[in-house]
């Protein structure tokens, strides 16, 4: 059975999954991932077997990542626990009682594995599968009310916990790739998107912000990756901003290409729509002699 990702994350792939996996390069060595979130697309090249040679994947949010380790490393201990949550997934009480555990003095003394299972159970009984922390660092995203959340499929979380286990986890900023990334592997970056009007942010992730600045110094990592021989693709919204810096600032081989996606992309998961999103890679993805997708175009090349 396929691996599927475990937690609901801001930024999930859906149908933007084809268009990335038709622009996978034909071979390539290890894998990273810098933004790894929820992880489809990881999932999904595990799933199609392509990720025979192992990777990285990493993010900034250590609770992530230490999720993550625990899926892989004790993926039967954490189902136990999961188990014990389910029982209680309709309990507004208990939902409040476990979210507020980071709030207490003992809470650093807990086992990875409580932590991670309080991790995933509140991500999925939680208001539309948000991470949210406040400025202190503490989760508050509110009960969600669902009438039958699926707080464990046991039979994933075996398949995730072997998919991850040819596979290094980090905590880090993205640039840290460089520290990693050889010739011939692949490296594939889903940042937190730029926002498509001066008024919507995305921050909502790590707690900081991800701005122009960081937009242009991700573009920078990107082509030193180029240079060195990584085959690197990214994703991001298609905005005046992304289209600069992906057409003009890089100075060699750059394929940037626009795909009409239907994306979630607000916080309130109710509202999906369809985006010009855009997909630049440092070497040819193969799909540019064929007739361009439905609201698909061309926009930079080289
Ligand atoms: C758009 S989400 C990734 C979505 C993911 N690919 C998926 O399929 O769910 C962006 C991720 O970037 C992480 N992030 C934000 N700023 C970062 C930074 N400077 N370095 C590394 N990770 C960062 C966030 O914690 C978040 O998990």
């Amino acid at each position: 059975m396929p691996a599927r990702p475990f937690l609901k994350w801001a930024g999930g792939k859906g149908q933007l999954l084809s268009e990335l996996t038709r622009r996978l390069p034909a071979h390539f060595a290890r894998y990273h991932e810098p933004f790894v979130g929820g992880g489809a697309f990881f999932f999904s090249l595990w799933n199609s077997g392509r990720l025979a040679r192992g990777g990285v994947l990493s993010d900034y949010n250590s609770d992530l990542i230490a999720c993550y380790q625990t899926v892989r490393d004790h993926a039967g201990e954490l189902i136990t626990r999961l188990l014990e949550h389910k029982a209680h997934a309709h309990d507004r009480a208990y939902f409040y009682e476990i979210r507020g555990w980071d709030r207490l003095p003992n809470f650093e003394q807990r086992s990875q594995i409580e932590k991670a299972a309080r991790m995933i159970f509140i991500n999925r009984t939680c208001y539309n599968g948000l991470y949210r922390l406040n400025n202190k660092g503490k989760f508050n995203a509110p009960f969600g009310y669902y009438k039958n959340p699926l707080i464990v499929d046991v039979d994933n979380m075996h398949e995730v916990s072997r998919a991850l286990h040819n596979v290094e986890l980090r905590v880090g900023d993205f640039a840290d790739v460089l520290d990693r990334a050889e010739e011939g592997d692949f490296v594939y970056f889903d940042p937190p998107y730029a926002p498509l009007s001066p008024t919507a942010s995305f921050t909502h992730y790590t707690g900081r912000g991800f701005g122009e600045d960081q937009q242009r110094r991700l573009a920078g990592v990107f082509r030193q990756l180029a240079e060195r021989g990584c085959y690197v693709m990214l994703s991001n919204s298609y905005t005046e901003l992304t289209r600069e810096i992906y057409s003009k600032a890089l100075h060699h081989d750059v394929v940037a290409e626009t795909v009409r996606a239907s994306r979630k992309i607000n916080c309130d998961g109710a509202k999906r729509g369809f985006i010009d999103e855009l997909i630049a890679c440092s070497y040819d993805p193969g799909v540019g002699s064929r007739e361009p997708g439905i609201g698909e175009q061309s926009i930079a090349v080289r």
